[in-house]
């Protein structure tokens, strides 16, 4: 083993590194180029295997948590040496596209294999982790929080996904709430955190930049609302005298869109669901359950829209005569990400000639969860057309190696800064 000379440029291997990733795209896939691996379902279980047989297969050691994240893991460190982990998740939205998440744990095993292959040692170990439920179909950004020892029973208890489906995949995988709460990591075993990750949106394509480098992650929050009204005959009731929550949960929705619009241009929000009950076409619906999102970069704006919106949300269910029940799930604070990262970035992105800026991150990811814990870091690359959480997400293969080649240049930047400061 020998230390890491940084004058020298190190590449990963392409023809592997994209046959890996074929491979994966194809488990769990849907017709039209996606994938359906939804956390700890069958589909997102079966990539968790392949995964591991591949990290065997490429002699690193495998290790899997409380919280079901599973890594491999390189010791090119001296004794008890802190890990600078990489990674992302293997799991994917409903009905997703193939590249979010799963570029950025191949690259980070690819990383592993390049340091490993070229017999190099650092002043940390590395480690290429897949990350448990980021997409949040059970509760989001589960296992990175779990890991960083901020998850709590409460999210246990009442998870965005519903308590059911929660305990449907922790069956499915061996886990349960105690080993979820058992996966903290105490923070100076943490040297760092670094992601490769796709944009997901169109800033990269503007004028066409080949590297991303996020300086902030937004903030998210999610909220589970319902208006309440009465059920009624749907022929007879005369329409002043209807309590119709579909009226209070409409009003709302169309709200929603103009106030983003008119008073906080830099955010977005989203109603995702809307679920109306009994659900008959001849019964006045009593319930209307929606799913809120909303997000900012901005601490302050950030509570100012929860309140303006939670305030339209009981204006609307008044105007209607309807009860309103607003459940908080989750909320993850904007988070600025680390200079020292943001810089090793830079520097490998330079090394290997390639344009970059810096930008905000509008999707929310695991960096999220560490990056109060150690420095943490994410490359973007271009999303063509700017989609994602769509089968119609692309990212050009040439894109895909670019980032990978940086996480292996930055990954080496930041080992060698971060003990040596
Ligand atoms: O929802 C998000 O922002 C991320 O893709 N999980
Ligand atoms: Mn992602
Ligand atoms: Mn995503």
């Amino acid at each position: 083993m020998h230390m890491f000379d940084s004058s020298k440029t190190l590449y990963i291997n392409e023809d592997r590194f994209r046959k890996d990733f074929e491979i994966l795209a194809k488990i769990g896939s849907t017709e039209d180029g996606g994938v359906h691996r939804p956390a700890l379902s069958k589909s997102h279980l079966e990539a968790r295997a392949w995964y591991r047989d591949l990290i065997l297969e490429s002699e690193l050691e495998f290790r899997c948590d409380g919280a079901g994240n599973r890594s491999a893991f390189l010791a090119c460190g001296p004794k008890n040496a802190p890990t600078l982990l990489l990674g992302s998740h293997l799991d994917s939205v409903p009905y997703g596209g193939r590249f979010d998440g799963p570029l950025g744990v191949l690259a980070a095993l690819e990383t592993l294999r390049v340091v490993k292959e070229n017999g190099i040692s650092l002043p940390v170990n590395l480690e290429a982790i897949d990350f448990t439920d980021e997409e949040g179909s059970l509760i989001g950004l589960t296992g990175s929080y779990a890991l960083a020892g901020k998850l709590t029973k409460e999210d246990l208890d009442n998870p965005r996904g519903g308590r059911q489906a929660l305990l449907e995949g922790m069956k499915r995988a061996g886990l349960d709430d105690a080993s979820f709460l058992s996966a903290r990591r105490i923070p100076k075993s943490l040297a760092g955190y670094l992601e490769l990750h796709i944009e997901q949106g169109p800033r990269l394509l503007k004028k066409p930049t080949q590297i991303g480098i996020v300086t902030t992650i937004v903030g998210i929050c999610s909220y589970h609302l319902r208006f309440i009204g009465r059920a009624n005959h749907a022929g007879t009731t005369p329409m002043l005298d209807r309590l119709d929550a579909s009226q209070g949960a409409s009003s709302f929705i169309l709200q929603v869109r103009q106030t983003i619009l008119e008073k906080f241009p830099e955010c977005v929000a989203n109603v995702g669901n809307i679920h109306l009950s009994p659900g008959a076409f001849n019964i006045v619906p009593e319930r209307a359950d929606i799913a809120l999102e909303f997000r900012s970069a901005e601490p302050q704006t950030f509570s100012i829209l929860e309140k303006t919106l939670i305030g339209k949300a009981r204006a609307a269910a008044k105007q209607f005569r309807l009860g309103l029940e607003s459940d908080l799930l989750s909320k993850h604070s904007p988070t600025p990400l680390s200079s020292q990262a943001q810089n090793a970035i830079e520097q490998a992105a330079d090394a290997l000639g390639l344009n970059h800026i810096h930008l905000v991150s509008g999707a929310g990811h695991d960096a999220q969860a560490l990056a109060d814990l150690c420095p943490a870091g994410m490359i973007f690359v271009p999303s063509q057309l700017g989609i994602s959480h769509s089968p119609k997400e692309f990212t050009h293969w040439e894109d895909c190696v670019n980032g990978a080649n940086v996480l292996v240049g930055a990954t080496l930047r930041m080992a060698n800064t971060i003990i040596t400061e």
